[in-house]
Parts: C-alpha cells; structure tokens; sequence
C-alpha cells in the first residue's frame, strides 16, 4: 500500500501577488500604426470576421455565404481569417488572394482545431493528462503543431482547458480534468508545445488558444451549450487558474465559450474578457468568440438584434467573430453612427495583427507553405514515435489481482473478445477532422505482435449499430446478442479473457452529453455473460470520460484505463498488457460509483458534518451509496510497489515569500523497475473563504528501479499558498496548513506531525 503523510506548516503574514503583463514588441507595434493607418473602417472589421472553408463543421453556418461570396469578400479584404482550410494547396489558393489581390495585402491567420494531434494522433488530452508528464505532453503538442503548421495552419484553437467535475458532460475528453493546479501545468506545458519559445522562428510552431472561457466544464445538468452559474469562489480558484497559466506562459489567442456565466453570455462578458483577461492579465494576443456565439446571444436572450450582438461584443473584448456574421457588416455601421466606439474597433484589430505579425506572416505569407516539408512532417516516423510514447504513459492500471497482468509472453492462450478490439477507428477519438478514419493500429493489431501465445479473436459483441462519424449521434447496439454463444466458448477454452469494452470515440467530445455513463448498449451484459464461464478478465476500457464501472470494479480482476490513444493505440495497450511498459498513469477526474454522484472531485469542500461521529443518519452522506468515488483523482497502480516515508520541511515556520521546502523518500518496493507520480497537497485549515479538504499543490515524476530509493523535494511558493478572494484579489493568508504526500488523493493517511 502507498502511504500518505502529512505535517502543517504554519504561514505568518499575508500578501498579495502581481499580474505580469504579457511584453509589447515596439517594432511590431510601430509597424501596427502604420498599416491601421491605411485601413478603411471596413477592412478593420474584415479582420475580425473569420469564415469556415467552406464546410459546416460543428454548428449551422448563418450567413457567411456560399463559397463563392466567401471568396469574393476575401479579394475585397473583408475576411480577416478561415478556419478547417487545411494542407499546403489549399491554404495557398485562400492566402494568395489574401496577399495579391486585396488592396492592403494583409494575409490571412489559418485557424484549426488540433486537439490531438493533426493526422497522426495522440491520446485524447484527457487520457495525456493522465500521464502527468509534463515533458510528454509538450512534446505531444509540439508534434500536432508540426503537422499542422507543414500544411498550412498558423494557429490552432486548443488547448482546451475546461476544469470540469461532470463526467456527463462529453468535451471532458478535451481537457484536463476535474483539477485546477494540475490543468494549470498541462495547458502551460501545451502552450509550450504548440507555440515553442513564443518567438515563431520555427515555420513548426503554431499560435495557441486558450479555450473555453469560461466555466464551460460546469454547464447545468452537463447539458450542451447551456447556463453556467457558479461561485466566484469557484470561478477565481477553480476555473480560471489554467487560464491566467496559459496567458504566463506567453499564449496568443484565447476563445469564448458558448455558455453564460452566472447570467451573461461569455462573449459579451465584459468582466471577464476586458476586466480579468486584457487588463488584470495583461494578455496581449486576440479573443476569437466560439463558433457563431456572438450571434448566439440572440437566442440567449441577451442581445435582441444583430447590432445588440455586435455592440456587446466587441465592448466586451471578443476580437474575432468565427463564423457569425455578425461583426461584418453590422459593427461598421454602428462605428460610423457613433453607436460602438472606434478604440474598440481598433483595440481589436490591433490584436490581430500584432499575432499575424508575430507569426512572421508579413513577412512572408507563404512561410508555412512548402509542399516539400508537408510530404516530411506528416504522418512521419518520428511522430509515431512520439504520439506512442505518450500512448503508453496515458495508460491506467485500475486493478490488478489474481497476478493477471503483465501477461505471461508466452504458453498461454488469450481470447480477445468486443468488437472495439478490432476498431481501427473508435481509437482515434473524437476531434481529429485531419485524420483519415481507420487509420488507428487496433487493440487486437498490437496484441498479434506478441506471438508466443495462442490467441483467439472473437468479437462476441458489435458495439454500435452502425459506425458513427463526428456528425452523427452515437448508436449503440442494444439488441444483437448473436455473438455471445461464440464468445463464450472461446472464454471457456481459454486462460485469459482480454475484453475491450467502452465508449466509442465518437461518443464523448462537443454535443456528446450521456445521463448514463455505465457501458452503453450491451456490454455489461456481455461482460457478466463471459465472467460466468472465465472470471480471469482483463477489462481494457476505451472511453473519454470516467465511466461507472462498480460491478466490474468488485469483479473483474484486472482493469486497464486504455482512453482512446490515438494512431498508436493497439502498440501502446499491447506493451502495457505485455508488461514492456510498467503503466505510470494516474486518473485526472474521479470515476464516481454512480451517476448521481456527479459533480464529483477530490477538492470538495469540508461541512459541518463531514464525518459521522455520533453515529447517527444526521450527517453528510447518501442513505444509498458511499460518497466517495470508486476510483479517486491521482489514483494509478503499476506493475511494482512504491512505498512513502520520511516526510520533512526545511523550517518550522515562514514568512510570505519563503520558499517551503517539503521532502519526502520514495522506494519502489517490488521487482520491476516502475515510474511513480509523488502528489503533495494541501488544505488551509481556516481561511476567509473555506477551502476545499485537500488540494493539489506539487507533483513528481519519479521512475525508479527495483531496491531503489529517492528523496523528492516539493517547493512551494506563494502560488501554491495563497488563493483568490471575494475581490479577486490573491492573497495568503496566516495559519497552519496540512500538507499530505502520497501516490493518490485519497491514500490513507498514517501519520501526523503537528509541527506547532
Ligand atoms: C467548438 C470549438 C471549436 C470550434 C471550431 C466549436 O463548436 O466549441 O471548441 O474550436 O467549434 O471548430
């Protein structure tokens, strides 16, 4: 068992923090003035109107045009940018009229989303997150920024950020979870990634967006495109932490979402995009709206007509309108009737161009054009390599008994059973509109690698009625039970069962909500049906989201969190299962026992009756079930043991801005060499705002051989121990803290060192 430890620590004054300010280059502002100079009113509101090429990709297209209207407004400098134009040909078709034949010749900025990849694919971000290796993740994100930008793409809307607690709600799968200091690191570690050293020399770089801001992740009843209303509480401590991380770490472009915020439409929320964002901030890059969500609050409610939405927007700060119709033509009529104010106008276009600058696009438009470099990037060998790499480490081992896994590589006979084994395309997850279908190496490809043992398909179950696309709803099949009979025999013939069971790709991501997040369709069925005739089963799970599994959490011996991976899929599961990768992975969202459990995470707060010491019903819990999860955030097990002792701090007591060193050993007790992740967390044990029971404020990525024993220091700062008040203000406050170190957040605690 990993053990947890914790101490306090006791902080004696009280501070509060500076906003850096993203720098200005004076040359590209010079050079901004200059050419604002010479646009007319229309060709500054041609740069806030960005189109889709021309396909609808996740919503209706209102009234950017037919194809041929998009062109023509293009040559007249109306189109500031496009979005889904994808590889060298085609942008250079759109670009070239951008740059020859527009008075100004002002390129256009190439948007898409990648979201995992470009068309060779990492694991969705969820599943990356779950490694909790910072390095792997920028270097999956360089990788996607690469492809992208050899076919022509400048900037891509990702890393998507939502913190979220609702696994119903189906874009978790883009993000990084339920916890705000961990999906701090990762979208730092993405803007890494994608932008590089934010100087874009290098033609493989992209701009990055910080999306959806914000509190998408905590939509009602994890309904699509719906009312957010939360605390500030939650909103300065929880939501927009990730976001001011990715703005430090030098982000260019930051997306609105389609939800409210406690009663405003997030494009037009002035407060957070003007106040928070560009001015407390200091952000300097561009705000795009989300697809037509300016005209969106319309319907909202908020905005009665086109000019309301226009006006709204752009005094709250959203810089470009994707794909709206809103900003052209209406803003240049309110600008010339005095309506909307010219320095919003300009604030606006100034962002934009001061991103096209930096991109290097002036310099030379085409720079992300060369065919030659398109035909090396994608799809190379390297970028298998890479995405590989992060397949394995996103990978979780949720249970392991009856010595089941790693499999014996020899002298056993494995039946492989679901139709997800052999699904070349599930893999791929959502979000991957530059991948080709098909194109993932299967679960039942990776295994057949393995040749010493016999092994025997069977796919017992179709999952879907038919194979689902990214416009399509998800259909599962809840009534062909045909394969069972032969599934079965196989099972009994055989030692062990791998059955690969979960979500398909298609069903998590943008407008996948489920109420009901046990296997769909079929499977538990399915599953109980096999464990009556073999109970040693190995559950490979495929899912974007946590699913409940609590009959296959007390049953099944051995559960592998397998996501969807990516291109590499079918390789990474395979040297996981064969023991050639000790799986590292750790849960970035609790996997809740039930869905009424939902929203869950491990920073809840304290109540006044959190623990049921008198022994009576009058205390917080559910008459029905546990109120803990079934399995918790940072909870990973791996093919060795890691034990935890010898926890310490450098000093007794600090003072604001000391650095707290905690230190902690950390020995990999089994025999096999093993990657452990050491989480610290926190909790202030008063505060003027309650604080949640723990939080997590440090983590470590230790790899370790067998006997082998390592000290870990955590360093906090201010940042780890300070928090966001009623007034938005950061500030730490004086008192003792509890700082507990373990292999996951619920590990039981064992010791207690009071320190005062
Ligand atoms: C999504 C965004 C995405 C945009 C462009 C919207 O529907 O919410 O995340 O970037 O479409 O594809």
């Amino acid at each position: 068992m990993k053990i947890i430890h914790f101490f306090t620590i006791t902080i004696m004054s009280l501070t509060t923090t500076i906003n850096a300010q993203q720098k200005l280059n004076p040359e590209i502002e010079k050079k901004i003035d200059a050419l604002m100079s010479k646009m007319t009113l229309e060709e500054k509101v041609g740069q806030m109107n960005q189109y889709n090429g021309f396909w609808d990709v996740t919503g209706p297209a209102p009234v950017g045009g037919t194809a041929e209207q998009k062109y023509e407004n293009i040559k007249k400098g109306l189109v500031g940018s496009m979005l889904t134009v994808r590889g060298v040909a085609e942008v250079k078709a759109v670009q070239k009229i951008a740059v020859e034949q527009t008075r100004l010749g002002i390129p256009l900025i190439i948007g898409f989303d990648v979201i995992h990849g470009y068309k060779t694919l990492s694991p969705i971000p969820l599943a990356e997150a779950a490694s909790w290796d910072m390095k792997a993740i920028e270097k999956s994100a360089e990788t996607a920024a690469s492809e992208a930008a050899a076919s022509g793409i400048n900037w891509t809307f990702g890393p998507m950020m939502d913190i979220s607690k609702d696994a119903r709600w189906g874009r978790v799968m883009e993000g990084a979870g339920e916890d705000p200091y961990l999906g701090g690191k990762v979208a730092a570690a993405r803007v890494r990634g994608f932008q590089g050293d934010n100087t874009f020399k290098s033609p493989l770089r992209i701009a990055a967006t910080a999306k959806h801001f914000a509190a998408y992740g905590f939509v009602e009843s994890a309904l699509e495109y719906n009312a957010a209303e939360i605390s500030t509480n939650t909103l300065y401590n929880q939501v927009l932490p990730p976001f001011k991380s990715a703005v430090d770490a030098g982000l260019r472009s930051v997306m609105t979402s389609f939800n409210t915020v406690n009663g405003i439409p997030a494009s037009g929320d002035q407060y957070l995009l003007r106040d928070v964002l560009k001015n407390k901030w200091g952000f300097s890059g561009f705000v795009i709206s989300d697809w037509a969500s300016i005209r969106e609050m319309i319907p909202w409610g908020f905005s009665k007509d086109e000019n309301a939405a226009a006006k709204s927007a752009v005094e709250a700060g959203t810089d470009m309108d994707m794909e709206g119709g809103i900003y052209f033509p209406y803003l240049i009529d309110l600008v010339k009737q005095g309506k909307v104010k010219q320095e919003y106008l300009d604030d606006a276009v100034r962002r934009i161009l001061r991103v096209k600058y930096e991109l290097g696009l002036f310099d030379d438009p085409y720079r992300f054009l060369n065919e030659k470099r398109e035909k090396e990037v994608v799809g190379s060998k390297a970028n298998r390599e890479a995405v590989l790499d992060i397949a394995k480490k996103s990978i979780v081992l949720l249970k392991n008994e009856k010595s089941l896994l790693p499999l014996k590589k020899s002298g056993q006979k494995i039946a492989v059973l679901g139709s997800l084994a052999e699904s070349k395309n599930s893999p791929l997850g959502s979000w991957r509109i530059a991948a080709d279908n098909n194109t993932a190496v299967s679960v039942l490809e990776g295994l057949q690698q393995y040749k010493g043992n016999s092994l025997n398909y069977v796919k017992g179950l179709e999952l879907t009625k038919v194979e689902p696309t990214f416009l399509t709803e998800v259909e599962y099949n809840t009534t062909d039970r045909s394969g069972f009979e032969a599934a079965k025999k196989a099972a009994r013939e055989a030692d062990v069962v791998v059955m690969v069971l979960g979500e398909h790709g298609f069903s998590s991501g943008e407008a996948r909500s489920r109420t009901n997040i046990d296997l769909p369709g079929l499977q538990q069925e399915f599953l109980e049906e096999i464990y009556n005739v073999n109970s040693n089963i190995v559950l490979v799970l495929n899912n974007g989201r946590p699913l409940t599994i609590p009959w296959a959490a007390e049953h099944i011996p051995a559960i592998l969190e397998a996501w969807h991976l990516g291109t590499e899929t079918g390789n990474a599961v395979a040297q996981v299962l064969y023991g050639d990768y000790n799986p590292s992975g750790k849960l970035p969202m609790s996997f809740p026992r039930n869905v009424g459990q939902i929203p869950i995470s491990y920073n809840h707060y304290s109540t006044g009756r959190f623990t049921n010491k008198d022994n009576n019903v009058f205390w917080s819990h559910y008459s029905d079930v546990d109120k803990t999860p079934l399995y918790p955030f940072g909870f990973g097990l791996s093919y060795t043991t890691f034990e935890y002792s010898n926890l310490r701090i450098n000093k007794k007591s600090f003072t604001k801005g000391e650095k707290i060193i905690v230190s902690v050993d950390l020995k990999n007790t089994g025999k096999v060499k093993g990657k452990e992740v050491a989480q610290l967390y926190l909790h202030d044990e008063f505060s003027s705002v309650i604080k949640p029971v723990k939080e997590l404020k440090g983590f470590e990525l230790v790899e370790l051989k067998p006997g082998e024993s390592k000290s870990i220091n955590f360093t906090l700062s201010d940042y780890e121990m300070g928090f966001y008040n009623s007034q938005y203000e950061f500030v730490i406050e004086p008192g003792t803290f509890k700082v507990m170190v373990g292999g996951s957040s619920d590990t039981i605690l064992s010791q207690n060192i009071e320190l005062f």
